[in-house]
């Protein structure tokens, strides 16, 4: 019966743009179409990890059936019985299990993590919460209370996946017996899943820097949400530069790299085509001219299948995969209550 487990974690806080799409969404559907079914996939939506930095939770509840619902007209596989999405809070075995771990943790093991340190250092004193300072305990707990050996996480999430293994095998040699599974180690994650083909949309005004939604600025992202207008207009006003003619050379034109990039991906070509489709023209005009058509045809399309996404059949597969998530979950946690003298 029992399959492998490929599992990951997708964060909702925010409002999506075609980096997200393109850089984490699609690769995460093509898994769960490709995998699925030879593999367990568990997707779920980590949404108690969403406030470990301060948030707008009156937006928090409706941002997560947004999301999923993103994924789903994306292309995700909701009626394959071996793909399971589910949000963490339904589950509670995931918070149960992080406080018993908490007690078999160091301090200075999370003291060393460097996205911790990152993320605090960007905080004021009393804003940094212990929460945040907690996090891969909850998301060693994740991963561990199904057993998961593939978890496919860009490179900032490699010393979280060394601490899972780090932990489980703690207990297991503390409790001498396999209570958790070990996931694979980054090498091997790498191994599996190709290492990050380093695709990177960039901001559309300043294309030194990756499309983020932490910039101030909205006039270099293209919003899922964008009326397709208002995204062609953004592509119409891309820096470029003065160079005169169309290379794709990351360093000398990265504005016009980044067009013809994101070209590629919305009329479903390869970049090598579109580059040689361009390579002769010298007019910046036409090529942003077919970009913003693209980016219009494209969000029209999208945004059609996000509207006739079954809302009801994305909630009946929450309810399903939630309910045997409580089962697999229960029985882990059960094993550890046993072990360490709980029950
Ligand atoms: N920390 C991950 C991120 O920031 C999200 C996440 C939470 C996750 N729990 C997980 C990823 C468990 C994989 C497995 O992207």
């Amino acid at each position: 019966m029992t399959k492998k487990v490929i599992l990951t974690g997708i964060r909702a806080n925010n409002q999506l743009h075609i980096g997200n799409y393109f850089g984490a969404l699609l690769p995460i559907v093509d898994m769960a179409k490709q995998h699925g079914g030879e593999y367990q996939v568990n997707l779920f939506m980590p949404d108690l990890h969403s406030f470990t930095t301060p948030i707008d939770h009156s937006q928090l509840k409706e941002q997560i059936l947004s999301s999923i619902r993103t994924f789903v007209a994306a292309g995700l596989p909701i009626d394959n019985p071996d793909v399971h999405i589910y949000r963490q809070s339904y589950v509670p075995a995931h918070s149960e299990l992080t406080v018993i771990l908490n007690c078999f943790t160091g301090m200075g093991e999370m003291e060393r993590m460097t996205q911790y340190k990152d993320k605090s250092s960007q905080l004021s004193g009393d804003r940094v919460s212990v929460g945040l300072f907690d996090y891969p305990v909850l998301m060693a707990c994740d991963v561990l209370l199904y057993g998961s050996e593939y978890v496919p996480v860009g490179d900032d999430q490699s010393q979280h996946i060394e601490f899972m293994r780090d932990i489980a095998e703690r207990m297991n040699t503390k409790f001498n017996q396999e209570l958790f599974k070990l996931p694979l180690e980054v090498k091997k994650q790498h191994e599996f899943f190709g290492k990050d083909q380093g695709l990177r949309i960039k901001d559309l005004i300043d294309p030194s820097k990756k499309m983020s939604k932490s910039d101030e600025s909205e006039r270099g992202i293209i919003f899922l949400t964008d009326e397709p207008a208002v995204a062609a207009k953004k592509i119409m006003g891309a820096t470029t530069d003065s160079v005169g003619e169309i290379n794709l050379d990351y360093a000398k034109q990265p504005g016009i790299s980044n067009l013809l990039q994101i070209l590629a991906l919305f009329t479903a070509k390869s970049l090598d085509d579109v580059v040689i489709e361009y390579q002769e023209q010298t007019s910046y005009g036409d090529l942003k001219k077919a970009v913003a058509e693209a980016t219009e045809a494209f969000l029209t399309q999208f945004q059609t299948n996000y509207d006739q996404v079954d809302m009801n059949a994305v909630e009946a597969k929450l309810t399903a995969s939630e309910a045997q998530m409580n089962e697999i979950a229960n029985k882990t946690l059960h094993k550890v209550q046993k072990a360490i003298g709980l029950r």
